[in-house]
């Protein structure tokens, strides 16, 4: 009779969970942080947390998830430290992974923390949504969680996403652009532009994102003021019609091997009227009771097909992976314009993407986990 061989028990896949990081959204993806530190399946994971702060240096932190919790006084930073990590190509038991994290200081020998099998970037805006950290990883042969570099480029960039929506047939609302360019050379023919969109106008940092940088104006008198406010996160500036709808969005989820990505039921994003006028930062962050998440979005059903449609050919049309969150206005006369995709939606326990899939049947810990193995099973490279 013939005894089975009796196998090592596999390593468990280490996850390097990255958060903070150099944008505007630090202290979100702190928050973040906090709840995938608190809900990440430690039977199944070996997690190693790493913070960027805000000057772009990588440091072990604290796997603690209180640390990088929202307290009413402070928002939590990730802190600068005299050792920083680094990766390395691997050697000795770590060799198969590739990559190995080390940990360095001046005056010290290098610190080998071992290999990472996958990266969870929980990073939101430039330098982390944006592509450029996708790159990276992809020069470094490292698996990684949600979108590559152009779906993430993409998907940072207000108006180049509403090009490539257009193109794959998406409805988007009327807007323009300014480069930086176009507003240092003429700003006065830039302000006619906007204007003769119509007011109210939406004026927006190119590739910003949780708000920030975003006015709404009713007059051709405070638009200047409203672009160069913009022009502090961003030199690209987008100026769009002011949309009357109800804000829907859609989460999609990358499907399984060859299958069509899986969209979620529909939640709406309700701003209490009378606080806050559309859903900026400090509903969104600041003002716990002043927007109101519904999932699902009370629709009739066949609007409910149609959003969900039109998420998954959005999520395609970027060539998002993994995750994405699609955000449309719902007119009154029936339309379903787009606002925006994010490939790194925000991903607290209580933000809309999670939630969206909790009412769909996929808890945090699962999504997380589906999450994962999507991208643990895909390669770098081309895809
Ligand atoms: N064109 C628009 N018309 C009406 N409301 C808008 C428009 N653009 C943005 N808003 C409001 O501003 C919010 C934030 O804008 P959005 O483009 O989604 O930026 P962010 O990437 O920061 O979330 C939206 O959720 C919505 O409430
Ligand atoms: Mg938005």
């Amino acid at each position: 009779m013939n005894t089975p061989a009796v196998a090592a028990p596999p390593r468990k896949p280490r996850v390097l969970v990255l958060f903070g990081g150099r944008s505007s959204e630090h202290a979100v993806s702190c928050v973040t942080a906090a709840g995938v530190l608190q809900a990440i399946d430690r039977q199944k994971y070996d997690v190693v947390p790493v913070g960027i702060a805000r000057n772009g240096q990588w440091s072990l932190v604290a796997a603690d998830p209180a640390l990088w919790s929202l307290r009413s006084d402070t928002l939590p930073e990730v802190p600068a430290s005299p050792e920083s990590v680094v990766m390395g190509t691997a050697s000795g038991p770590d060799a198969a992974a590739g990559q190995e994290l080390l940990v360095t200081a001046p005056n010290s020998v290098p610190r080998s923390l071992g290999g990472v099998d996958v990266v969870l970037p929980l990073l939101h805006g430039p330098f982390g949504e944006d592509g450029t950290l996708q790159g990276m990883l992809e020069m470094a042969d490292i698996r990684y969680v949600g979108a590559g570099v152009l779906a993430s480029a993409v998907g940072m960039d207000k108006h180049f996403m509403k090009v490539v929506f257009a193109g794959a047939g998406l409805d988007v609302g009327p807007y323009e652009v300014f480069t930086d360019r176009q507003w240092r050379g003429n700003a006065a023919a830039c302000l006619e532009r906007a204007a003769a969109l119509g007011f109210p106008v939406f004026v927006k940092p190119a590739r910003a994102g949780s708000s920030m940088g975003i006015s709404r104006v009713e007059r051709v008198e405070e638009l200047a003021a409203a672009v160069e406010l913009a022009r502090t996160f961003d030199p690209k500036v987008i100026v769009e019609a002011g949309i009357v709808g109800r804000e829907i969005e859609v989460a999609v989820l990358q499907g399984r091997g060859t299958a069509d990505p899986r969209t979620s039921l529909p939640g709406e994003v309700a701003v209490q009227p009378g606080d806050h006028e559309w859903y900026d930062f400090e509903a969104k962050y600041v003002d716990g009771g002043a927007a109101e998440l519904s999932c699902p979005a009370d629709l009739p059903d066949d609007v409910t097909a149609r959003v969900r449609t039109l998420a998954g050919q959005a999520f395609d049309a970027v060539g998002a992976e993994g995750l994405s969150r699609v955000d449309f206005f719902y007119t009154p006369s029936g339309e379903l314009l787009i606002n925006e995709i994010n490939t790194l939606p925000g991903f607290t326990p209580i933000s809309m993407y999670p939630q969206m899939w909790a009412k769909s049947g996929l808890g945090y810990t699962d999504l997380i986990d589906e999450l994962i193995g999507l991208a643990l099973s895909r390669n770098t490279g081309l895809r």
